[in-house]
């Protein structure tokens, strides 16, 4: 088995098998109140496991995805290189459809494509369909083993920004379930609780999906950091009673000018954290920054289904025939940002020339 991050939970792992394997990954829609792993051995599968977010988090989906084309090329191995090639750009266009936002399925898949390129085309070459399965799944799973690593250096350059005994509040879960381990806004929380500050967090329910309820909150609750749940409509008041010292949050992608996407309440939080001079950090791995987008207006938004905002599972509390609107993020735009936090280092008050900065070796 590979994967994971020590004390935190294991949200995807491999399991390695003579000639195959499989991915399995921790069932979000189902947690807290059941913990259980599905196994998936193809695009299409994962791909399914993206969309209706058994898997979640920018950084995780990217990952289940990278491994989501290893799992589809081990399954096509047997096949001659032609037909392998063919196949395998399906599996690609089915992991690309299954959700819009979030930057890093575009970049795992974009590595994963490099990577079968560097093996040389049908025409060039006569590397096996197995041996590039093979090489398929080694940069899966260098990525996931990045992720990790990644996630625990934004998690030491962000701790320094947080005061003992700060009290922090987040949207959303960007935590150990949101990424391959130790998470990027949780992962700050937790670096800054191991090198012995006492932290507590306040999560917001993080509506319709409940991502702060049933993720964050749980995941805090495992690893003992005192966490306390609020409704989203929450964060105004207790902002403004003095009991917010911080805000961090994740990010599914950020534009060449510093606008932010994240999930939907997350421009709300900005706003009011600003009214009440709060700092607002965002924890961001470079896999999340898009140059290519020049600003948060171009980032596209995905729209989900109806019953999410007109009721929870089985029960819907809204008048039948309703109109509903379900956009699944906001943008938060760069000015509203006091630093991102990345695994190259702080940056302050972002800005393309900031952002492009990083890229440069
Ligand atoms: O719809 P989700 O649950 O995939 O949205 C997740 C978020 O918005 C996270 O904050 C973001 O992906 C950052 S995760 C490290």
């Amino acid at each position: 088995m590979s994967g994971g991050d020590k004390g935190a939970v294991v949200t995807l792992r491999w399991f390695d098998a003579p000639g195959h394997g499989r991915l399995e990954m921790i069932d979000q829609t189902r947690l807290p109140a059941v913990f259980a792993y599905l196994p998936y051995d193809s695009a299409a599968g994962v791909a399914d496991g993206i969309r209706t977010m058994v898997v979640r988090g920018a950084p995780a989906i990217g990952v289940a995805a990278a491994y989501g084309v290893a799992v589809e090329a081990l399954r096509l191995q047997s096949l001659p290189r032609q037909d392998f090639d063919e196949a395998l750009d399906a599996g690609f266009a089915l992991l690309a459809a299954s959700r819009p936002t979030a930057v890093n399925l575009f970049w795992a898949l974009e590595r994963m494509r490099a990577c079968r390129a560097r093996q040389g085309s049908t025409r060039q070459g006569s590397t096996s369909s197995a041996a590039i399965a093979a090489t398929l799944l080694a940069e899966a799973k260098a990525i996931h083993n990045e992720d990790i690593r990644i996630n625990r250096q934004m998690g030491e350059h962000g701790a320094e920004l947080l005061a003992d005994g700060a009290r922090v509040l987040t949207h959303c879960n960007a935590g150990a379930l949101a990424t391959a381990g130790h998470g990027t806004a949780l992962g700050v929380i937790r670096s800054a609780v191991a090198a012995g500050k006492k932290i507590s967090v306040v999560a917001d329910e993080t509506r319709p999906f409940l991502q702060g309820a049933r993720l964050t909150a749980w995941e805090m609750v495992q690893e003992n950091i005192p966490v306390t749940l609020i409704t989203d409509n929450m964060a105004g008041h207790l902002m403004a009673h003095g009991e917010i010292d911080a805000v961090i949050v994740g990010t599914d992608r950020v534009a060449a000018n510093g606008d932010v996407a994240n999930k939907i309440g997350t421009y709300m939080v900005a706003v009011l954290a600003h009214r009440h001079r709060i700092p607002f950090y965002v924890a961001c791995p470079l896999s999340t920054i898009d140059l290519s987008v020049p600003s948060g207006r171009e980032i596209p938004i995905e729209e989900r289904a109806p019953q999410e905002v007109t009721g929870f599972r089985e029960t819907q509390w809204a008048a039948a025939g309703v109109r509903v609107r379900n956009p699944s993020f906001d943008v938060t735009p760069a000015e509203l940002v006091t630093a991102l936090i990345t695994e190259k280092g702080v940056v302050e008050a972002p800005d393309e020339d900031k952002l492009r900065a990083l890229f440069d070796d």
